[in-house]
């Protein structure tokens, strides 16, 4: 099958990018000395997690218990759940340990600490703690007491062993240009590893320190102190992180494939909507950019069309009335995903193309 023949809308992987972004991140990591544990969340699949973690140990990170169980069933068998855990879900965690060679946990409040020990059944769970570094999410802050005590609270529990500490730069996705990126980069790193530090200077054991999102790791230059690494936009990388100077435009390697359902003098209907597209705006410093980057079926960037708004199942694409003029009724377009998280996870399937024509099939993980 080819692009042309795809039955519209379709989520569309280009291999060739995922692989040379694959080998790109892998070979940043090793060349910085750190473990690299892929996030999985963005395309929630075995192929895609199997050729990012290539060359590595074999880690990796999920945001959902459903993706833990899935991968685990495919045979990762060293699984960090990166976001708090809810108090209710403790005991589901705790079975799925049982399971699993290593799963890690998360947590920023001692509630979710006692919560853990409560539902531990046989061998100790590994607990990371949540350290904020200034994107104020999630996490504890480590210049309180309350963030020593939360260590102190995990090493004092003995159904608990602590795996170490645990942060995420997603305010990187506020920058613009790699030096405003790498700023946050070093403030993600320094934050973390001078807690690490403090906390081994009065005798706690932190044997791993993670940090990490695409923004960051594409231009870190130096993790003395880190351990592990977990970007995992960088798989797909999209227009997003084209704007905020993570990647260029052509390492995007999910896109969506639609047919024009609408042709008028002043705009082109597309039957990909927000549930194809998902409504992310991506990056709004440069003005309005629409809800992906309009493109033919090789992924070339179509100038001066823009897709200015969405409804459930339909697009509405404007722009100069002689670009519109270019287009017929059922030609198809290539829109480049502004946030390739979001927008995979709208699709059942995620059709993967070496140029236009069909190698393989994806199915991402649905559900929490
Ligand atoms: C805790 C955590 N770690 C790692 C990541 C991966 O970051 P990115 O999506 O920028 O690759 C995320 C993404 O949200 C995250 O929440």
């Amino acid at each position: 099958m080819t692009l042309a023949q795809a039955v519209t809308p379709c989520a569309v992987v280009d291999l060739d990018r995922v692989e040379a972004n694959c080998r790109g991140m892998s070979e940043r990591a090793t060349r910085l000395g750190v473990r690299l544990r892929p996030h999985v969340k963005t395309h929630k699949c075995i192929e895609a997690a199997r050729l990012a973690v290539a060359g590595h140990f074999g880690g990796i990170t999920v945001s959902t218990l459903a993706e833990a169980k899935h991968f685990a069933a495919a045979g990762f068998d060293d699984i960090t759940y990166a976001v708090p855990i809810a108090p209710a879900r403790a005991g589901q965690a705790a079975a799925l340990a049982e399971e699993i060679g290593q799963l890690h946990l998360l947590v920023d409040h001692p509630d979710a600490v006692a919560a853990l020990a409560r539902a531990a059944t046989g061998n100790r769970l590994s607990v990371f703690v949540k350290v904020d570094c200034g994107y104020h999410r999630a996490g504890v802050d480590p210049s309180t007491p309350q963030a020593d005590a939360l260590v102190d609270a995990i090493v004092d529990t003995p159904e608990l062993e602590l795996a170490g500490l645990l942060t995420h730069g997603g305010h990187s996705y506020d920058c613009v240009g790699r030096e405003a990126i790498k700023r946050v980069a070093e403030q993600e790193r320094d934050v973390v590893v001078a807690f690490a530090e403090r906390l081994r200077a009065r005798g706690v054991p932190v044997p791993t320190v993670s940090l990490g999102s695409t923004p960051t790791m594409s231009v870190a230059e130096e993790l003395a102190g880190v351990t592990e690494v977990r970007p995992g936009n960088y798989v797909f990388y999209d227009a997003f992180q084209a704007a905020i100077g993570s990647c260029a435009l052509n390492d995007a390697a999910l896109s969506v494939v639609s047919s024009i359902i609408g042709v008028y003098p002043d705009r082109l209907v597309i039957d990909a909507g927000a549930l194809a597209l998902s409504k992310d705006r991506g990056a709004t410093h440069a003005g309005e950019q629409g809800y992906g980057v309009v493109a033919d079926l090789d992924a070339r960037p179509l100038e001066r069309l823009r897709l200015e708004s969405l409804s459930q199942e339909h697009g509405i694409i404007r722009g100069d009335a002689d670009r519109l003029a270019a287009h017929r009724l059922g030609d198809r377009l290539r829109i480049l995903a502004n946030h390739s998280c979001l927008t995979a996870a709208m699709h059942d399937e995620l059709v993967v193309v070496r140029g236009d024509r069909k190698v393989s099939s994806w199915r991402p993980v649905r559900g929490w």
